[in-house]
């Protein structure tokens, strides 16, 4: 396994791949990395011939006040992680060498980023978008892995994807938990001993809401509610938003009737922390 720092470096390794007609994955990633990142890591080992994980905190996706400067990073274990899932090459750039003094192009996209977490964080996608179109041109994978745990970040790329006409599979896979529920993040650190037990209301209403809808409740509004109510009767947490959308436009809806995703973000404290369902 290579780690490397420069754009050129990464056109030369992927170029030569290119040229044995190898299939390339990439696993694009803000580090810290725990088992969500390594299931992503796992399905490109499977599906690709070569695969890349780009390790970048992105400093365009943090709005001001956001957690930019205390976001996690230990990029000694992250190779150790990447050595252990098989991955051939990690990207690990500096954020000059992502950002030239005078970049000015953005990929800002006018559905889908308004709602949920656009709401709250109002040039979150425009970042993401931006540096997930430029790891794409610099990577040029044929597949790109990213998590149902950022259902939101999911629908976006693939929708810009298809909007530019990119040549690229995006492979969506399930979100990780703990044993007890709680998503996998990098954000979970933040949390102290009273607050870990405490995120745990995210999981036990998506659950919740997960088992309604299963057992053929079709109202929206009474799913959410129950969800809601599942929360609030946590003193540590602070609803952002608990929402039910289609998962095609991100539109709310009131009845539940195809692709639905039931999306909320949740304040632990000071920390925010996201978690969903999908149903088909
Ligand atoms: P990051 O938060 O590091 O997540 C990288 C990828 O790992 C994302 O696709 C995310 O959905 C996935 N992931 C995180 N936790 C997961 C879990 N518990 N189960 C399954 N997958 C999980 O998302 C980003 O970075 C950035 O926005 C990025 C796309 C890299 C652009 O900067």
């Amino acid at each position: 396994m290579k780690t490397v720092n420069t754009i050129a470096e990464v056109r030369e390794v992927v170029k030569a791949w290119k040229r044995e007609g190898l299939i390339v994955g990439l696993v694009p990633t803000m580090g810290y990395l725990h088992e969500g990142h390594k299931s992503l890591m796992d399905a490109a080992r499977k599906q690709c011939d070569k695969v890349v994980v780009s390790i970048f905190v992105n400093p365009m996706q943090f709005g001001p006040g956001e957690d930019l400067e205390s976001y996690p990073r230990d990029m000694e274990r992250d190779t150790a992680v990447c050595e252990a899932a098989g991955v051939d090459l990690i990207f690990h750039p500096e954020p000059s060498e992502m950002y030239q003094d005078d970049f000015s192009s953005f990929v800002d996209m006018n559905t889908l980023t308004g709602n949920l977490c656009g709401k709250t964080r109002p040039i979150h996608f425009r970042g993401v978008c931006t540096v997930v179109s430029k790891l794409f041109h610099i990577v040029t994978p044929d597949k790109a892995y990213f998590g149902q745990k950022d259902a939101q970040q999911l629908a976006v790329i693939r929708h810009m994807v298809s909007d530019m006409n990119e040549d690229i599979e995006i492979v969506g896979c399930p979100i990780i938990r703990e044993t007890d529920g709680l998503a996998k993040s990098s954000r979970n650190t933040y949390l102290s001993d009273s607050e870990r037990r405490a995120a745990l209301c995210l999981s036990r209403a998506v659950f919740a809401g997960q088992d309604m809808v299963k057992s053929g409740e079709r109202n929206a509004g009474k799913v959410r509610q129950a969800m809601v109510e599942i929360i609030e009767a946590e003193p540590l947490a602070r609803i952002d938003y608990v929402q039910l959308v289609d998962f095609r436009t991100l539109e709310d809806v009131e009845v539940i009737q195809g692709p639905m995703l039931a999306a909320m973000a949740v304040y632990i404290g000071k920390t925010r922390l996201i978690d969903n369902f999908i149903t088909e």
